[in-house]
């Protein structure tokens, strides 16, 4: 699972059983990674509530997935008020693709520098009330595109109400972001562990959207020299974290190589905050 990821606690699984369809085999695989403690499992007293928003989430995607409630491996508990919502954007991608090629027309990605003087290998731009940027002087948000001297394009509807959706299936309702950062990876592009901390609000979540090639996202702690879970993410995926975990370190290992369908050789991120 990943880089350097657990391994299968039932290893014989690995090889071929007679007794076993490839489908169950694949399923069976797939408990053994998330049993082991890679993701967890545990239910929760609101796990009800977010089976619905998830499930009438997916039902107004259109996939024909599900008839009822998700199965619970689709929606993987991090740690508490921290979910992977497995494939919760994939119906939507197409749209958010084009939303990001006419916010970048506007304010176009670049590569920020960061009060240290480095060049940060993701490029940025936002979309929001406000947006957040880097330079010498430091990290904040502002109304004005220093870029183009003009405010950040406003925030799509459709991004709007993905993030509302998605944050209610982590259990966070009434989600009203102000901010949408988007970067944008290339292969080799990564994001060193860190803390989204200039945000006024420390608990409305960071909803985080996965479009185009995979990533390994690191997900720690609330100190830095924690374990980081290493979390595979592909195209479609969604991470939210709030509440207690709003301020976990996180970050992205390099990209690897690849090609994607929708997005060649990069990888799209969508990250929505409450930042004012
Ligand atoms: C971020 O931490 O801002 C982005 C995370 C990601 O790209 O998955
Ligand atoms: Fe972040």
């Amino acid at each position: 699972m990943g880089d350097g990821g657990s391994r299968c606690a039932i290893g014989h699984l690995r090889t071929p059983h007679p007794g076993l369809s490839a489908a169950r085999l694949a399923r069976l695989r797939m408990l053994a990674i998330l049993w082991k403690g890679d993701i967890s499992l545990k239910r929760d007293p609101d796990a009800r509530t977010r089976d619905r928003a998830y499930a009438a989430h997916m039902r107004g995607a259109n996939l024909p997935l599900f008839d009822d409630a998700p199965p619970a491996e689709m929606r993987e508990q991090l740690a508490p008020g921290a979910w992977v919502l497995r494939g919760f954007a994939h119906a939507h991608a197409d749209v958010l693709l084009r939303e990001i090629e006419s916010i970048a027309a506007a304010s176009p990605f670049r590569h920020l520098v960061t009060p240290g003087g480095k060049t940060m290998s993701v490029a940025m731009t936002n979309c929001g009330a406000v947006g957040w940027f880097s330079d010498r002087r430091g990290y904040r948000y502002a109304a004005i595109d220093p870029e183009s001297g003009k405010p950040w394009p406003p925030m799509p509807e459709r991004f709007v109400r993905l993030a509302r959706a998605a944050a209610s299936a982590a259990g966070f309702d009434d989600y009203a972001p102000d901010v949408c950062l988007i970067n944008r990876y290339e292969v080799g592009a990564r994001l060193t562990l860190h803390q989204d901390q200039d945000e006024r609000d420390r608990h409305a979540p960071i909803v985080s959207v996965s479009l185009g090639l995979s990533a390994t996202f690191l997900f720690g702690g609330l100190v830095r020299n924690e374990p980081q879970r290493r979390v595979p993410l592909v195209h479609g995926d969604v991470v939210a974290w709030g509440g207690p975990s709003r301020m976990r370190y996180h970050g992205v290992l390099p990209i690897r190589v690849g090609d994607h369908p929708l997005t060649g050789a990069r990888r799209y991120n969508l990250t929505f905050r409450v930042a004012r």
